[in-house]
């Protein structure tokens, strides 16, 4: 398999939509002077429902596409972690591929035994890798586990801030507005953008994990560990790219409406 282990090649993050938007945002501000090439899958989107050997197979696809040209992979989408990542791994074992997944160490940690609410795709809650992490991580905790499939239509459209979003929240939070959690794990890259909606359908100001600044983190320690972190002097760039051509206004205001 080829893969640029160029230090001046772009760094390539994959979402199956928008959603990981927010992650290069956060990469953005870690290393600014690298060339970051952002694809979307929009035409495939949502990814949550599918069957797994379905979003196994658009991943892989769309890595080994991106691969050709990147020196390091970002999957912005827990989705996309939890299916193929150890696959990727194994494929490009040289090539740093960083994943994400469901912050819930964080979020365990904010009492004794805290009750914490996971919301993320039903793909990446059914996978073996989230049992995983709860019995790491959420031994003491009482983890409620949504998937919330709808939230990703939504910021697909546009509409994360919006009375349709209130309208889904209102009724799938309804049971957690009663008895708040003690936190809330954002488990797709979506979710972040839905946040005041989240916060509003809650009625108080629960903290909220997510792992966009954990996955920027993590890829600069492992660019700087392989010696390929951009060279001095270089100027970044973003790209945006998806594949359906039709989503890159909302890709790109995104973007651009927070502030980098
Ligand atoms: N953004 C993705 C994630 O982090 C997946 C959303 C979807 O396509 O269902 O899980």
């Amino acid at each position: 398999m080829t893969t640029q282990k160029n230090n001046a090649a772009p760094i390539a993050l994959f979402d199956s939509g928008a959603g990981g938007i927010g992650v290069l945002r956060e990469v953005k501000k870690l290393l600014p002077s690298e060339q970051l090439t952002f694809f979307g899958d929009t035409a495939n989107a949502p990814y949550g429902e599918r069957p797994v050997a379905d979003i196994r197979r658009l991943v892989l696809y769309h890595a080994a596409r991106l691969l050709e040209s990147a020196k390091a992979l970002v999957l912005a989408c827990n989705t996309a972690t939890a299916v193929a990542v150890e696959e990727l791994r194994r494929l490009y074992p040289r090539t740093p591929i960083i994943g994400m997944e469901p912050a819930l160490r964080p979020a365990t940690s904010v009492k004794e035994s805290p009750t914490v609410l996971v919301l993320a795709t039903a793909a990446t809650l059914h996978m073996e890798k989230f049992d995983h992490l709860e019995e790491i991580y959420a031994k003491n905790a009482t983890v409620f586990k949504i998937p919330a499939p709808n939230i990703v239509r939504l910021v697909e459209r546009g509409l994360s801030d919006s009375p349709e979003m209130d309208a889904y929240l209102d009724t799938l939070l309804a049971p957690f507005r009663r008895d708040p959690p003690d936190a809330v794990v954002l488990g797709c890259t979506h979710f972040p953008f839905a946040s005041a909606a989240i916060l509003r359908a809650l009625g108080r100001n629960v903290p909220l994990f997510d792992g966009a600044k954990g996955t920027a983190r993590e890829l600069a320690r492992r660019l700087a560990k392989e010696g390929l972190l951009a060279p001095k002097g270089s100027v970044g760039s973003v790209t945006l790219t998806a594949s359906d051509p039709r989503s890159l206004p909302l890709l790109a205001s995104l973007y651009c409406e927070t502030e980098i």
